[in-house]
């Protein structure tokens, strides 16, 4: 295999740049040519390729977003879409490709090993929702920026004696809301994988209260609901001073931690190594601290679950 492509596509997550420069300056250091297909699968139907070189992917291990910029493509989706895809890696002369992004992005990699085209997958996105890995790219840096915004919101929380609903980041995945509740010390967490009574929240929230509490914290995760109706409801069932914090892109950007940047710096270099192995199709991941790599169609067909020991956990320390 003499040239790779890479690509970041669905939502950007903190993380992804450093996972770009580790595909490229791997895949340079086994004298292998690297092209970055830009915007994502929407940029591959388009043919928006350039070669990288070791200078192209320099000062960014750092930065937030996406070098290469990230699209959802409904195109892609379709047979022709990826047909088209495909034509356009072939007029390149591209061998096999590596996706960084969340299950829709591994998808499209699916579709094109499908087809013939081998991909790797590597696991892009702030919501840790990908089977296979216990972290994905993005995610500690989320939690970190949530974790911050929880400590603020707290101090005023508590001048004010109030209580405060914060919504994080999480249409179908919990873990940016179990995680960041459980380290930020929030009273409730509330998660789409887990039913959960409003009169058990509004019984903590006043035995707290007569217990002489001065604030209340309640994470909930976007797939819950909206946090300003759940706040609403809150104020009215408790008659406690209520206000909602709806956090937001802000989950998305910033500075990758450290952690980040070793786990990006990782799975990068393992995908590149999977591509020269001529082992497509696989989606890389970490287990245990240590580098795995898994079927992507086995992938896809797993369900992401909560750890329900430290859900239980949550509750346990939030009595
Ligand atoms: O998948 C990552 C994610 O940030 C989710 O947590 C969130 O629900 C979604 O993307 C938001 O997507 P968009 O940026 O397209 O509104």
């Amino acid at each position: 295999m003499k040239r790779i492509g890479v690509l970041t596509s669905g939502g950007d997550s903190p993380g992804m740049n450093a996972a770009v420069r580790a595909v490229v300056r791997k895949a340079i250091y086994h004298d292998v040519e690297v092209f970055g297909i830009y915007h994502g699968y929407a940029g591959l139907i388009s043919g928006q390729i350039k070669q990288l070189n070791v200078g192209s992917v320099g000062d960014i291990i750092h930065r937030g977003g996406t070098m290469l910029y990230t699209a959802r493509c409904e195109e892609f989706k379709t047979p022709e879409g990826q047909q088209k895809g495909i034509e356009q890696l072939k007029k390149y002369g591209i061998e096999g490709l590596v996706v960084i992004g969340g299950d829709g992005s591994y998808r499209g990699a699916r579709a094109l090993t499908e087809q013939g085209f081998p991909c790797v997958g590597v696991p892009g996105t702030i919501d840790n929702d990908i089977p296979g890995t216990d972290f994905t790219i993005g995610f500690d840096t989320a939690l970190n920026t949530v974790i911050d915004s929880i400590d603020k919101i707290r101090d005023t929380a508590t001048s004010h004696e109030r209580t405060y609903v914060i919504e994080v980041m999480g249409r179908h995945a919990g873990d940016i809301a179990l995680w960041s509740g459980l380290s930020g010390g929030a009273e409730t967490i509330l998660i789409p994988e887990e039913n959960f009574e409003m009169e058990e929240i509004i019984g903590r929230l006043k035995r707290g209260h007569d217990r002489g509490k001065k604030h209340s914290i309640i994470i909930l995760a976007e797939g819950v609901g909206s946090g300003v109706e759940f706040g609403k409801q809150i104020q009215e069932a408790t008659n406690f001073e209520t206000r909602v914090s709806v956090l937001g892109h802000i989950q998305r950007g910033g500075s990758p931690t450290a952690a980040d940047r070793v786990l990006a710096s990782r799975l990068g270099a393992r995908a590149v190594e999977l591509i020269l192995e001529g082992k497509g199709g696989r989606a890389v991941g970490i287990k245990n601290n240590q580098l795995v790599d898994n079927d992507i169609i086995e992938v896809l067909k797993q369900k992401h679950t909560i750890d329900p020991v430290m859900y239980q956990l949550s509750k346990e320390l939030s009595i």
